[in-house]
């Protein structure tokens, strides 16, 4: 008989040190499906659950944003049966689970250039951000047919057509010009499957992140692995280019907001 109950990583979460924003690439789901000799999209499938485990685990940590990196402007490359699928998911997915997000005062956001996403997605995102816009709990941002540097290239062409002089361009006004505008940069990012890269994903957001990566492949990511992240995150020493010397209680209060 076990004479102790094994701590999870969430009771070793410091409560007062919380990343305000979680990105993670979902990676592996692939290779899950072949491992079982299964169809790649068998993984994707399965992967829905991780989502659930992650929103789940974001919202009881107190997590404020969670972006996930759901279709990358590359994966247009990718068979269009595999493609389809993964449409046909997402639309299933976000009408299935808006309750759920209703319930747990989820709001749902886009990034990325969904116009370029079938009609049926188009609106059921809608639809589902509207339904999800009085939620103020978790914001719940889906990167779809997004890629960092489309997101640049799109900010640069606004700034120009908009005339912005040289002297006006600095961090805070390339910011405003970003599809992340209306939120804070993340201060974590987790990719899946051992993978060690960051596949264009949240370029110019991630210049402080802290970067988690993981052995386990996405449709096995569970709550437990979320909490060991933040857990990871927060063994970390946030120093802003600043020695760790020059940091003041100051700058850790502002680490800790950040
Ligand atoms: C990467 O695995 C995963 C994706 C490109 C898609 C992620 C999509 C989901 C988890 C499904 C639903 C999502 C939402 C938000 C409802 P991979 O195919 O690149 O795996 P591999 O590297 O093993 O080939």
């Amino acid at each position: 008989m076990r004479l102790y109950l094994e701590m999870s990583f969430f009771d070793q979460i410091d409560t007062a040190n919380v990343p305000q924003h979680i990105a993670i690439i979902m990676d592996g789901n692939g290779r899950w499906a072949k491992s079982q000799g299964k169809e790649r999209i068998f993984g994707h499938f399965n992967g829905v659950e991780a989502v659930r485990a992650s929103v789940k685990a974001a919202t009881k940590a107190g997590v404020k944003y969670l972006t996930l990196y759901a279709f990358s402007t590359e994966n247009w490359n990718r068979p269009k049966e595999e493609v389809e699928a993964l449409m046909n998911l997402l639309v299933h997915t976000i009408v299935q689970e808006i309750e759920e997000l209703n319930k747990n005062e989820v709001r749902l956001h886009t990034i990325g250039d969904t116009q370029s996403l079938p009609a049926s997605c188009q609106e059921e995102l809608r639809r589902g951000m509207e339904r999800t816009s009085g939620n103020t709990r978790l914001n719940l941002i889906l990167a779809l047919s997004y890629s960092a540097r489309w997101e640049l290239t799109e900010a640069i062409k606004k700034i120009i057509s908009d005339q912005v002089k040289p002297q006006e361009v600095n961090d805070n006004l390339i910011h405003t010009y970003l599809t992340t505008k209306d939120y804070p940069d993340p201060e974590l990012l987790i990719r899946t499957s051992g993978e060690k890269r960051i596949s264009n994903f949240l370029l110019w957001q991630i210049a402080y992140a802290e970067l988690h990566f993981t052995e386990t492949l996405w449709p096995d990511f569970n709550e437990e692995d979320f909490y060991k992240a933040i857990c990871d995150y927060q063994s970390r020493e946030r120093r802003f280019g600043k020695t760790s010397e020059q940091l003041t209680s100051g700058d850790k209060l502002l680490t800790e907001k950040q």
